[in-house]
């Protein structure tokens, strides 16, 4: 017998309900973000290494320990995405997208790969959607991209009390290097009740200290200064003004001074969607922020940039922990059944007939028995079985039964279109 494999540690097939998930998400993903003028982008799922090491920041724990990175056969380092911001990035400057002046709207969606220890909510392959507003730079893009991504999740079904919008402000290039080295002084001046990682980040990275989940490290974190405290005049003037479109929108959000988030290429404004029910530590369903320095970082012009990435499998759990139907309405469903084998051809054809008038509909494809093909008609969820038996056949129609009420009628070949369609509505 030949070995049996199973999916590697990490990943999951999409299959049943799971690929029915995924496909609820991404259809309500591209209904929501094209009436806000998002197109589509397909980019690699692999880019030269640099394009994140780069882009990402060589001191994140993404670059640091979660990448799969290896040689192809022409010795090129190259790694699978483990997000796809500095990839959308690298296609617009390669595709001239932003030249002068020109903004860009695109979203995304797709596998990511990050080499995580693998727990609920957590992956080694695992899916986003995505949206890059590039060449955007007023306080009215960011409060149009926080309010699309809450305007997705309460599409999908997601209840507005239980999800909280963090918002805050990372600063730029003119406030946050005084403040990272305030704070890396503080780390160090603490570093004797902090964790080694925390240790180390007063010299790679003080921010992430923010993120570090040891007790110890909070308790610390608790009392070190904050960015909010010390923005630049312009980062407070473009935060306001966010604030206060979001106030307008009547969104509620929370000021988190410590969310600081995973990636290095983060400038002012940054947001995150969690909850609280369903997601355990994983409690973060999706955000972004702006990037205003990625384009430069990847050797493009300067461009401003805002966008968000959210986590499919820790979306889906949270509409599951709420009760919520993770599918997309079929519409209506039909199954023509054959009577006998004298009938099978004309089922067949009939099925064909239906479909071109543009119905979905299933048939036998197996010479099953009609009871059995009953079984498969209950366990596709048709609303409808058309049977075509001998005596229907004579008489020009088909005996149409209703799945959910078993009412049985017969229809004449001319009217069955008319009805099926009118009864569902
Ligand atoms: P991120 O916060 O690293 O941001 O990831 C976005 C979302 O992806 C997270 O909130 C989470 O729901 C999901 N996610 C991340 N890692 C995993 C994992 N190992 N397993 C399951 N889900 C996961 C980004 O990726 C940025 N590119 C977002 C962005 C776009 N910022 C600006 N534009």
């Amino acid at each position: 017998m030949a070995q049996l494999y199973s999916a590697p540690k990490g990943t999951a097939d999409l299959l049943g309900d799971s690929a029915r998930a995924w496909d609820f998400l991404q259809d309500s993903a591209r209904a929501v973000f094209t009436r806000y003028g998002y197109q589509s982008i397909y980019t690699p799922l692999f880019e030269h290494t640099e394009v994140f090491t780069r882009g990402i920041g060589e001191a994140t724990d993404v670059v640091g320990k979660e990448m799969y990175t290896f040689e192809d056969r022409g010795g090129r380092s190259l790694t699978l995405r483990p997000e796809n911001t500095a990839g959308v990035v690298r296609a617009a400057i390669q595709a001239h997208l932003t030249d002068n002046n020109a903004a860009a709207k695109l979203f995304y969606t797709g596998p990511m790969f990050r080499y995580e220890r693998p727990q609920k909510g957590r992956q080694r392959q695992f899916y986003q959607i995505g949206a890059e507003g590039l060449g955007l730079n007023t306080a009215a893009a960011d409060a149009e991209m926080i309010m699309m991504l809450w305007e997705y999740f309460t599409t999908l079904g997601l209840q507005r009390t239980s999800m909280r919008l963090l918002v805050n402000s990372m600063g730029d290039e003119t406030c946050r290097p005084a403040y990272r080295e305030q704070l890396a002084q503080f780390i160090r001046e603490n570093d004797a009740a902090l964790c080694k990682d925390c240790k180390r980040r007063a010299d790679t990275n003080p921010l992430r200290a923010f993120d570090c989940k040891n007790e110890a490290c909070v308790a610390v974190m608790d009392s070190a200064p904050l960015l909010a405290d010390v923005l630049c005049d312009d980062c407070r003037e473009h935060n306001d003004a966010v604030l206060q479109l979001l106030d307008a929108a009547g969104l509620k959000y929370q000021l988190d001074p410590r969310l600081v988030r995973g990636l290095d290429y983060y400038t002012r404004t940054v947001f995150e969607v969690q909850v609280d029910h369903g997601l355990g530590a994983q409690n973060a369903l999706g955000g972004g922020g702006r990037y205003d320095g990625l384009f430069q970082d990847l050797g493009g012009k300067p461009t401003p940039c805002i966008g968000f990435a959210i986590g499919a499998e820790r979306t889906v759990l949270a509409l599951q922990a709420q009760g919520a139907t993770v599918a997309a309405d079929t519409g209506l469903l039909v199954y023509v059944a054959a009577a006998t084998d004298l009938q099978r051809d004309a089922a067949f054809t009939l099925t064909m007939q239906l479909r071109s008038r543009g119905l979905t509909v299933l048939c036998d494809l197996q010479n099953r028995s009609l009871k059995s093909q009953f079984k498969q008609a209950d366990r596709a969820q048709a609303h409808y079985v058309l049977i075509v038996g001998e005596e229907e056949t004579t008489r020009g129609g088909v005996t149409l039964r209703n799945m959910e009420t078993k009412e049985e009628r017969f229809v004449t070949l001319g009217s069955v279109v008319k009805t099926l369609t009118s009864e569902r509505q």
